[in-house]
């Protein structure tokens, strides 16, 4: 299964991911994570990858499309995977298409979460994870015990202002994805406004063979 989770930032595509790859069996790529990581070494690529993420830009194409191919060469992507925030342009998709064209792959489910900029903002400013297992919580909505209290971090760029222009940024850039992949009748829309079991229903009737256009 070859799927690309789609959505504003704060829609929930972290938080649903866990549920389809281990259904699926397939890898999540989140691009996100993939810049993070790097981010932490202390490296010049490292530098160029700060002043993106900090000021809630996207980073330039070229560098996202070459982390995506490297991680698609790898053996765990064989059975498919879960693309977690890319392609966030029209560049983008198109160098997907090439990716995987080469690899005599094709996609099978564009999953499109969607969910009001306002909500967005306060999932976004609440959002903490759990340093050493990765879990996302939130304050309000999926409150942490406390005993992970002392071990939970904030992303640097889950800030008001920063969040502000990472919405700007989609829906500039990433919102022509939606047109885009529903005239290739890819596209699976899911309301992402309503509790985490109800979404993860949707996506799961989403997924379902009969709502499939066109297959690996
Ligand atoms: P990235 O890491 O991809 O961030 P994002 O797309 O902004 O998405 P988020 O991780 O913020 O949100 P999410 O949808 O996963 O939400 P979550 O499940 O955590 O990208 C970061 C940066 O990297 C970008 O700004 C850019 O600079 C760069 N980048 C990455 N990919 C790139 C690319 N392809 N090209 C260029 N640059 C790129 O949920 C959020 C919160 O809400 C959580 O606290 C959660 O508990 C809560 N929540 C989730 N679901 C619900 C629900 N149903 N009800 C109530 N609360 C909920």
């Amino acid at each position: 299964m070859n799927i690309i989770f789609l959505g504003p930032p704060g829609a929930g595509k972290g938080t649903q991911a866990d549920a389809i790859i281990s259904t699926y069996g397939i890898p999540q790529i989140s691009t996100g994570e993939i810049i993070r990581n790097t981010i932490r070494c202390d490296t010049p690529l490292s530098h160029e990858l700060r002043h993106y993420t900090d000021r809630g830009n996207l980073v330039p194409d070229e560098l996202v499309n070459r982390m995506v191919d490297d991680r698609l060469s790898k053996p765990d992507c064989a059975t498919g995977f879960l693309l977690d925030g890319f392609p966030r342009t029209i560049r983008q998709a198109e160098a997907l298409e090439q990716m995987l064209s080469r690899r005599g792959r094709r996609l099978d489910h564009v999953l499109l979460l969607e969910v009001p900029d306002d909500i967005l903002v306060k999932r976004i400013t609440g959002r903490r994870m759990h340093k050493q297992s990765g879990r996302i919580y939130h304050l309000e909505f999926d409150p942490p015990p406390s005993s992970v209290t002392p071990d939970l971090v904030q992303r640097d760029d889950d800030t008001e202002s920063v969040i502000k222009n990472r919405l700007r940024e989609y829906h500039e850039k990433t919102a022509p994805l939606i047109p885009f992949y529903d005239a290739l009748g890819l596209l699976r829309r899911i309301d992402g406004h309503q509790p985490p079991e109800a979404v993860r229903r949707c996506i799961f009737a989403a997924l379902e063979p009969s709502s499939s256009s066109r297959t690996t």
